[in-house]
């Protein structure tokens, strides 16, 4: 092989003819959520129609390294010497040099764009990390693998949402179906039969780091009595999985209303999750439930493609603010 004889900037090893990209797709968690916190497994799969790219340009010599939010009007500098863990992009920025073992801010704007929610329990957090981290390594010339991504990601998901199980990470770094317990090497999920769910938004929002914190003082206040519930709901995730390595999607839907059942007993749903996911279910979905850290964000139904539409109104009309669309398993 002859030897790469294209220009390669001195100061930041970026190709002058490359357009350097990352980029990490949304996520959904599909069952076990909280319970996998305290050691439960659960499913969750990445949601490739939701995406965050991060592209790279070099700027003029010394004006070191941005982070541009177009969408928020927003510019980000990132020193090394600070510690700027309290904005968790510039932070992934800062891990990523320190990983490569740059003493200095390379020249380069970082440009994020992205379609996925902020706050909606679809992973946007862990998508701009990741696109982040891929980005930067890529144009200094050492792409990082997913192994060491997946760690970065971890530590940026700590700061912000307190004690995270890693799944949320990990799902979307590997961007494939998962069968996930903390701590544990991860399984990929085999999917027999590809299933349509509808992800409807509630429109409200509450903290993922609240419902967490919360779910963990009820547990410290009465271990037998939430340890019984995670282990119940660790139960219906084996079950799940075998349901999905089956095709066996009516079992899969009336697991999703037990889980949903199994969260309310956790104190994350609330009365419009409720709704819209009765609304689902009346309306011929097979099953649905809140999906993430609830007390907002997204419901999940699983329909059968016939009733895909009368469903999606039936959410709407509960409250939803919107619904998309989206296939599991191809
Ligand atoms: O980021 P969210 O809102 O999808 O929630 C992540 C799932 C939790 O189980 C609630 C928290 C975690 O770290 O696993």
């Amino acid at each position: 092989m002859g030897a790469d004889t294209r220009y390669y900037s001195i100061r930041t090893g970026l190709r002058a003819d490359m357009k350097v990209e990352g980029s990490a797709p949304g996520k959904l968690i599909l069952f076990g959520e909280h319970a996998v916190v305290h050691g439960a497994p659960a499913l969750a799969v990445p949601l490739a129609a939701l995406r965050t790219t991060v592209t790279v340009e070099e700027s003029p010599p010394g004006s070191g390294l941005s982070i541009l939010l177009p969408e928020n009007n927003q510019v980000l500098r990132v020193h090394l010497a600070d510690d700027s863990s309290d904005n968790t992009l510039s932070y992934t920025a800062e891990l990523v040099l320190r990983e490569l073992k740059w003493s200095r801010e390379p020249d380069l704007k970082l440009l994020v764009t992205s379609t996925i929610p902020v706050g909606a329990g679809l992973g946007s957090g862990a998508a701009v990390s990741a696109a982040i981290a891929r980005a930067l390594s890529a144009a200094l010339g050492h792409p990082l693998d997913n192994e060491s991504l997946n760690e970065l990601v971890f530590a940026v998901e700590k700061i912000h949402h307190g004690n995270p199980s890693g799944i949320d990470n990990t799902v979307i770094v590997y961007e494939k179906p998962l069968f996930f317990i903390k701590g544990q090497p991860i399984e990929t999920l085999m999917v027999k039969q590809p299933f349509r769910l509808l992800v409807a938004d509630s429109g409200h929002r509450t903290p993922t780091y609240v419902t967490v914190g919360e779910v963990g003082r009820l547990f410290g206040d009465n271990p037998s009595h939430f340890g019984e519930i995670f282990s119940q709901i660790g139960k219906v995730v084996q079950q799940a999985r075998t349901a999905i390595e089956n095709g066996d999607l009516e079992q899969l839907g009336a697991l999703m209303n037990e889980n949903h059942t199994l969260l309310r007993e956790l104190t994350v749903s609330d009365e419009k999750l409720d709704a819209i996911c009765r609304a689902a279910r009346e309306a011929g979905a097979w099953g649905a439930k809140l999906s993430g850290g609830g007390r907002g964000g997204m419901v999940i139904a699983l329909v059968v493609d016939a009733y895909g539409e009368d469903i999606r109104e039936a959410m709407l009309s509960a409250g939803a603010l919107g619904v998309i669309n989206t296939v599991v398993g191809n």
